[in-house]
């Protein structure tokens, strides 16, 4: 489904908030290897028994080439390093403290709002959309709007990795039907929690990092860097070869609350194949709904989960290789840091766009979930 009318919302402003800590490959895979010999030791019994499998060992140069990821940021490093605890130690905060994931957001709301030239009083409506909240309720958005003394409402988005995308559909939606004059969407993604470390096969895949976006009416902006959002378009289908089944259920299940299957877990070859071909039809279509062929879009804001994802699609869409200033990369930095990676890519590669030149701003993951924006600088 397409909506597509004269611009009536702009994104005005963006911020990117990035955690001081970062864990190369290297370090990764020294402590993930360390892990796994001790683990082979302890069952070599039972491995040469056939009772149970031995952990392969990783390779950084493996990681770099399978995903195009050199390094992640992680909001806490302490522990997930560590072979005898393989998960950041995030000492829990008392309920009158803000709490982690609404203090990311704040830092990278901040950022987005000076980038508007926005201030709490111009700000109707807060969204933070991400993978994961840190608990269901009061919603962190509601506890962001209250530590930035934003007046109106907030409220909590769940896509995965569309869950940026999505939350920029509704901003704009607000914004058009005139629910809202000024929306703060923010995508504070605190991966670290979720990921398997003691998995080989994932455990180098994502990284911490908070991204905000200002979408207001086109009157109101006056920002010196804005695009106009001429459309937004969403599709999904479902599949569970990417999944984490952790929720609040588990405790009537009798289950582990935080065993393997309630971390992230997926079938990577499978989502590879699926769901490229879908992001390809979809953006195809979308830039054609608006009346624009391939070549008219400068440039390709897109989901950063894999390298050869983005370039397969970016190479499929051009019908050739795609520059860096085409399909900006920064994968490479920040890892996949599930719904933020495009609007990372936007932040950082938006500004050099000329008044005119069109762009396009697409998700692609968990769901699956695929979410783009046209967008037009102004
Ligand atoms: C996850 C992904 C990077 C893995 O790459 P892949 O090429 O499919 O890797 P495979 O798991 O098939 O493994 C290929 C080989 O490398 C080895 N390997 C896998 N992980 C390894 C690691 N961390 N270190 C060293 N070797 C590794 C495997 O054992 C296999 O060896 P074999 O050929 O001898 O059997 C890839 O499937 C992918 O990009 N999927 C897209 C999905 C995605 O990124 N999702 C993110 C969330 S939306």
């Amino acid at each position: 489904m397409s909506s597509s009318t004269i611009p009536t919302a702009v994104i005005s402003g963006t911020g990117l908030w990035t955690p001081e800590h970062i864990i190369t490959n290297e370090e990764l895979v020294a402590s993930y290897n360390q892990w796994a010999h001790r683990y082979n030791d302890q069952h070599a019994r039972a491995i040469a028994a056939g009772e149970r499998e031995a952990k392969p060992l990783g390779s950084a140069e493996f990681i770099e080439k399978a995903s195009g990821i050199k390094q992640r940021y992680a909001y806490i490093k302490d522990g997930i390093l560590d072979v005898d605890r393989m998960r950041p130690a995030i000492p829990e905060r008392p309920d009158d403290a803000l709490s982690d994931q609404a203090e990311i957001a704040v830092n990278a709301a901040r950022r987005a709002m000076d980038d508007a030239g926005k201030t709490a009083a111009d700000i109707d409506a807060v969204i933070v959309s991400c993978a994961y909240t840190q608990r269901s309720y009061p919603a962190i958005a509601i506890e962001v709007q209250h530590e930035l003394g934003i007046e109106g409402f907030g409220f909590d988005m769940l896509v995965a990795c569309s869950a940026a995308t999505f939350a920029l559909h509704r901003a704009y939606e607000m914004v058009a039907a005139g629910t809202a004059r000024c929306v703060l969407a923010i995508n504070p993604e605190l991966t670290s929690p979720q990921v398997n470390y003691c998995d080989r096969d994932s455990h180098f895949i994502f990284g911490d990092v908070a991204t905000a976006t200002i979408v207001e009416r086109t009157d109101t902006c006056t920002s010196s860097h804005s695009y106009d959002i001429l459309g937004t378009s969403a599709q999904t289908q479902f599949s569970s070869h990417v999944r984490s089944n952790f929720g609040y259920v588990s405790r009537a299940n009798d289950v582990d609350p935080f065993g393997i299957d309630k971390l992230f877990h997926q079938n990577g070859r499978r989502v590879f194949k699926e769901v490229c071909p879908m992001a390809i039809r979809h953006m195809a279509a979308h830039v054609s709904h608006h009346g624009f062929e391939i070549a008219d879009v400068k440039r390709w804001w897109l989901h950063q989960a894999n390298i050869n994802m983005n370039l397969l699609i970016s190479g499929k869409l051009l019908g050739r290789e795609a520059s860096f200033e085409e399909a900006p990369i920064v994968l490479d930095r920040y890892a996949n840091t599930a719904s933020a990676g495009s609007l990372i890519a936007f932040h950082l590669y938006h500004q050099d766009l000329e008044p005119g030149d069109v762009g396009v701003i697409c998700s692609f993951g968990a769901g699956y979930s695929i979410g783009s924006l046209v967008v037009r600088k102004r």
